[in-house]
């Protein structure tokens, strides 16, 4: 396989020295934005050794955002209307970034489903060179569906983990799996007096030989069988004095090598991974995210593919599970993802495993950066400014959307020149909650606001505060 990155960076990336030029980054560290615009401002290439990519998913249909320190989620927006093209294009940037920043011994693990698994490999191919591809893994991640109604297809009941590296010099520690109750019962039938399960495998290869594997030993002459033992005769009695040679009772039975069952490393591990259950409802490690995915899995990827202190990086980390993960592991790690809330929830997480302080980079400081967010990401993002919490109910808030520390209602418009209907429904609201005050957040209000502001003081006795977010934005 070639390499097909040119340049390579022999030095290894000091996080420490990296620190704060514009061109740098720093690891166990999370960045808010869109992942391919965070690397290529920041990411040097060849920087980092592992990258899991878990995108939304084309089929998802819907993007996501985590709301609330409760780890609730909201879910809104058909973001592929255009088709499975449009995805693509969607992601190309972001595979090519992540390429970029790989280093050339490093491994890339992209996580998606049939609807898009064809077209991403052949994107890859396009960006790596052909024949960089180690595996589609079949991962099954959700048990045999019932159906309903006409059945017309068999169920999809597995995601598909595309496993690439950069070059043929790549890290890759093979896994073992335990092997089944059904298997030991049947191949380690035998038992030591200590308790030791073993099975017996053959001493003897094909083939003669002249030499001291080919002697006879113990009255057996492996030429007479066109064979030769195993190991040198020498060998063989040390093992048969540390008690690993099982000699048949029958007379002429030919000797055999004990295994036991607890020095075997399992099976080994292939493309298909059937073992790790999808986050249950009650699964302890659930923290409520739709697309949360399993430790186990995470744990997987990164223990095969990574030694201590590489660094992993998660573009679209989302509620933090492979960073999570690399961390227990003694990893270095790098977290992206788009959602202020999710970022500053992640680094809770990371910060509850680490005890560190986890600082977000890039978090949405302007005001044209913050007329960029998402409807609920705005809506998050002005009540944390306001150190406001948010309103613990998901929809039907009637016209407020949190609180200020003392209680005061807020209502937050992602709106230029609000005018004096929505002020009129907030009064509304403020009534039916028994508040004789409310804080009505937006970009800009019109006359017809404040006009309507003067009038619920004098005739209802309600104080109405009206905050431009771009104030909030100067007094912070
Ligand atoms: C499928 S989820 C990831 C779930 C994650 N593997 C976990 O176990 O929690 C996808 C994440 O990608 C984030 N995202 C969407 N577009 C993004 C972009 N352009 N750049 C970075 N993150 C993005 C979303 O906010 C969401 O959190």
């Amino acid at each position: 396989m070639a390499d097909t990155n040119p340049k390579r960076s022999e030095e290894r990336i000091n996080p420490q020295t990296l620190l704060s030029t514009d061109v740098s980054f720093q690891t166990n560290t999370i960045y808010c934005g869109d992942c391919a615009d965070v690397l290529k401002r920041r990411f040097p290439e060849e920087s980092v050794d592992l990258i899991y990519l878990d995108p939304p998913f084309f089929s998802n249909q819907q993007y996501e955002v985590l709301w609330g320190d409760g780890y609730e989620l909201r879910a809104f927006k058909d973001r592929w209307e255009g088709g499975i093209q449009n995805y693509i294009a969607w992601m190309e940037p972001k595979l090519y970034e992540c390429a970029r920043v790989l280093k050339s011994t490093g491994s890339l693990y992209l996580h998606c489903d049939w609807h898009a698994s064809h077209y991403l490999k052949s994107k890859m191919d396009k960006i790596l060179g052909d024949d960089h591809l180690i595996n589609d893994i079949v991962w099954k991640r959700t048990s045999a569906h019932t159906g309903e109604g006409k059945i017309t297809s068999f169920g999809t009941i597995h995601d598909d983990i595309l496993f690439f590296t950069k070059s043929d010099k790549y890290t890759f520690n093979p896994q073992y799996s335990a092997y089944d109750k059904r298997y030991i019962k049947d191949f380690y039938r035998n038992k030591d007096s200590n308790g030791r399960l073993w099975t017996s495998s053959d001493l003897m290869a094909a083939g003669v030989r002249h030499g001291e594997s080919g002697k006879p030993w113990h009255g057996i002459d492996p030429a007479e069988r066109g064979n030769h033992w195993k190991f040198t005769v020498t060998r063989l009695d040390e093992l048969a004095k540390e008690g690993r040679i099982y000699f048949p009772l029958k007379s002429g039975g030919v000797p055999r090598y004990k295994r036991y069952l607890d020095e075997m490393p399992g099976i080994l591990l292939q493309d298909i991974w059937m073992d790790i259950p999808p986050v249950s409802a009650h699964s302890a490690e659930r923290l409520g995210y739709p697309t949360q995915k399993p430790e186990a899995l995470l744990e997987r990827i990164i223990n095969t593919s990574s030694n201590p202190t590489d660094i992993v990086l998660d573009p679209f980390c989302g509620c933090g599970t492979a960073t999570a993960v690399a961390h227990k592991l003694g990893r270095r790690w790098v977290g992206i993802d788009i959602s202020p809330t999710a970022c500053k929830l992640i680094a809770k997480r990371m910060h509850s495993i680490s005890g560190q302080v986890i600082e977000v980079f890039d978090l949405p400081r302007t005001l044209p950066e913050v007329k960029k967010l998402e409807h609920f990401e705005f809506q998050n993002w002005v009540l944390d400014m306001l150190n406001g919490r948010r309103n613990p109910k998901l929809t039907g808030d009637f016209g407020v959307d949190g609180y200020l520390m003392d209680g005061t209602p807020v209502q937050v418009k992602q709106m230029e020149d609000v005018g004096r209907v929505p002020i009129d429904e907030f009064e509304t609201a403020l009534q039916r909650k028994g508040k004789d005050k409310g804080m009505f957040v937006a970009f800009s209000f019109g006359s017809g606001a404040v006009e309507e502001v003067g009038r619920a003081k004098n005739e209802q006795n309600l104080e109405i505060i009206l905050r431009k977010v771009e104030d909030i934005i100067n007094e912070r």
